[in-house]
């Protein structure tokens, strides 16, 4: 299995195999302990992966990073506007010769209708893996990260569990769909069953809807849509509410804006956390808006498992790019 993921592209999980994805959950749990026990794992000695950002971040790029200095490699930061792509270069060109130099390209392109088909674009001219850290559609690192630390929570048995995913209010910045389109596509595949939770305006691609229920369907999982907040609590094992953008409704800014202003009740407090199961889990991939998405009180609690999942993203990436590169 590991020898036929190498060279393999990562753009969205969907186009991994439940196998495939079980081999990297079982390599990021082996990895995480090795370095619990201060074990060096130089898995890519003398590898080098190319990190292009057309987007801020503090975990991606940070975890990328520092995986490929524990894989005895090096992640090499490039910023769009400090590269040729500024004056034009097309992504084609710039795949062709980051190939020929280094063993990965991971980009983050986050622009509505745009990302995703550049990093299909860079994928198609390289022989490289070509790794997504986030695009319009998918944040598969981040959903890997999601679904070990649930593994974690729940004894390694996720089959049956309700995941709660809901739109909360954020309105300092119109944010990708990239993170609940993900969820939605992977977690009823491990036979999870997700609620999603949002109101009219915030919908998610009907594409990307129609495949997780086809997805739920196939693995005799359950997934539902509601336009009421509490119903992604209620009875739930593990909840994520975070903010994404009225896209699909409307590209204007200033008008999606408006429209994050209009549901300032949907935020995560503790009488939402009393709705689910006495063990539930709070979990949002970070960066939160406190006091609009989530209180303090409910990131803080005791029932959060944020920073565990924030950390686990080192590990499954850390998989992902020794299996890959
Ligand atoms: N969750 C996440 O991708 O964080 P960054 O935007 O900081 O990378």
């Amino acid at each position: 299995m590991e020898a036929k993921l190498k060279g393999r592209h990562f753009i969205t999980t969907q186009d991994w195999t439940l196998e495939e994805l079980e081999t990297l959950f079982a390599l990021a749990a082996d990895l995480k302990t090795a370095r619990a026990e201060g074990r060096a794992t130089p898995l890519l000695s003398g590898k080098t992966l190319y990190m292009i950002f057309f987007d801020a971040s503090t975990r991606t790029r940070n975890s990328f990073e520092t995986g490929m200095t524990q894989l005895g490699g090096h992640g090499i930061y490039l910023s769009p506007d400090k590269m040729q792509i500024s004056h034009g270069e097309n992504a084609r060109d710039t795949a062709k010769v980051l190939s020929r130099y280094g063993d990965g390209i991971a980009i983050r392109h986050c622009a509505f209708s745009e990302g995703n088909a550049y990093l299909r674009e860079v994928a198609e001219n390289t022989d490289v893996p070509l790794l997504n850290m986030q695009c319009d559609f998918f944040h598969p690192c981040q959903i890997l990260a999601d679904y070990l630390t649930l593994k974690e929570n729940f004894g390694g048995k996720t089959r049956g569990l309700k995941l709660g995913v809901a739109w909360t209010s954020a309105p300092n910045y119109v944010r990708p769909l990239s993170v609940p389109q993900s969820l939605i596509l992977m977690m009823p595949r491990f036979g999870i069953d997700v609620t999603l939770a949002y109101p009219p305006e915030f919908k998610l691609m009907p594409e990307i809807e129609e495949q997780a229920k086809a997805n739920a369907r196939a693995a005799g999982a359950r997934f539902e849509i509601s336009h009421r907040f509490e119903d992604a609590f209620d009875g739930a094992d593990a909840v994520i509410p975070k903010s994404w953008g009225p896209l699909v409704t409307t590209r204007d800014v200033p008008e999606g804006l408006r429209l994050i202003e209009k549901y300032p009740d949907w935020r995560c407090e503790a009488k939402h956390m009393a709705l689910g199961k006495d063990r539930m889990i709070y979990m949002h991939p970070l960066p939160a808006d406190r006091g609009r998405e989530v209180t303090d009180e409910v990131i803080d609690g005791p029932q959060s498992v944020v920073y565990d999942q924030a950390e686990n993203r080192l590990h499954v990436q850390k998989a992902l790019m020794a299996l890959t590169m």
